[in-house]
């Protein structure tokens, strides 16, 4: 199951695709990710050092095609770090970081890892609040550096089927012409969702997304986490246990501790590891 080339040439290079003619890097990268062995992400033995302390401590997980993973764990106990260093913001000290069997992270850039298909929200909404919600949608599609080219033209019936069918997903269909500014920080956080959904990723990467949402918007949220399970692979860090539980039904739940994987297996089985119960009772 490990990984077997170091190359980051999926990325570059265009012949990948293999149809040849102009094609975006998006879809040569997602078309070239090679996924055999249904297998989207592996972390093998990282270790993150800052200054001697150990943030990550030969921390090995991996993440199936279409799964929805959460990863549960104390503060501190290096969840954010973990997806500094798939996202390539932190450089680990030691260790492989794949994307599907061949994109080795730790030799790409933060740009060249969203471009090949990973997308992350972080905690605080980041919405273009004079922008309306059809607009921002619009915008991040543009962000994509396929389509600058058409940036000042009008969309196509494929990109506007895609804005639709994210609004509807996110249930902000109604409110297409309203400022993102007006919206409940619940609505803001769906719309940062929708945003990167644009760009079609095959990663997302949701640190903490029901922080500071209302009871309502967060079954909301865990409504539409179900409904995107298996179309994108997900990585969903959580301290709020009632909503991990409503979405990771009978899936894995990995429960990190001082920078390395304490516990994984269902949540009632993390719930009942007496290990598991130790860490949060004894912190
Ligand atoms: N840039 C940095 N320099 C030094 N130490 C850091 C740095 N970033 C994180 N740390 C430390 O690494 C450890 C792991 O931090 P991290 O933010 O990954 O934890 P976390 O699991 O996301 O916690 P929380 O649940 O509170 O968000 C913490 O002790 C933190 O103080
Ligand atoms: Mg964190």
């Amino acid at each position: 199951m490990t990984p077997q080339a170091h190359s980051v040439d999926t990325v570059n290079n265009p012949d990948m695709n293999g149809s040849g003619g102009t094609v975006s890097y998006d879809r040569v990268a997602q078309q070239g990710l090679d996924t055999t062995h249904g297998v989207i992400l592996y972390l093998e033995d990282i270790c993150v050092d800052f200054d001697g302390f150990k943030a990550l401590n030969n921390l090995t997980l991996d993440i199936g095609v279409g799964e929805l993973r959460c990863i549960i764990g104390p503060n501190g106990a290096g969840k954010t770090t973990m997806m500094d260093v798939i996202t390539g913001k932190t450089r680990p000290t030691s260790g492989q970081v794949f994307f599907g069997q061949t994109l080795d992270l730790s030799a790409m850039t933060e740009a060249q890892i969203a471009h090949a298909g990973i997308g992350r929200k972080f905690q605080r909404p980041t919405v273009f609040e004079h922008h309306t919600i059809y607009e921002n949608l619009e915008l991040a599609l543009k962000t994509d550096k396929a389509v600058w080219p058409t940036l000042f033209a009008r969309l196509n019936g494929q990109q506007r089927d895609h804005i639709h069918s994210t609004l509807e997903l996110l249930k902000l269909e109604k409110l297409f012409n309203q400022a993102a500014g007006l919206l409940s920080h619940g609505q803001k956080q769906w719309l940062e969702i929708g945003m990167l959904l644009m760009q079609d990723p095959k990663l997302l990467l949701l640190d903490e997304p029901v922080a500071g949402m209302t009871d309502a918007e967060t079954e909301r949220t865990a409504e539409l986490f179900n409904s995107l399970r298996g179309k994108h692979s997900l990585v969903v860090v959580e301290h709020d246990m009632d909503f991990v539980e409503s979405i990771a039904l009978d899936g894995k739940v990995t429960v990190l501790c001082d920078g390395s994987v304490l516990a994984e297996g269902n949540m009632q089985a993390v719930q009942n590891d007496p290990r598991v119960i130790e860490v949060y009772l004894g912190r």
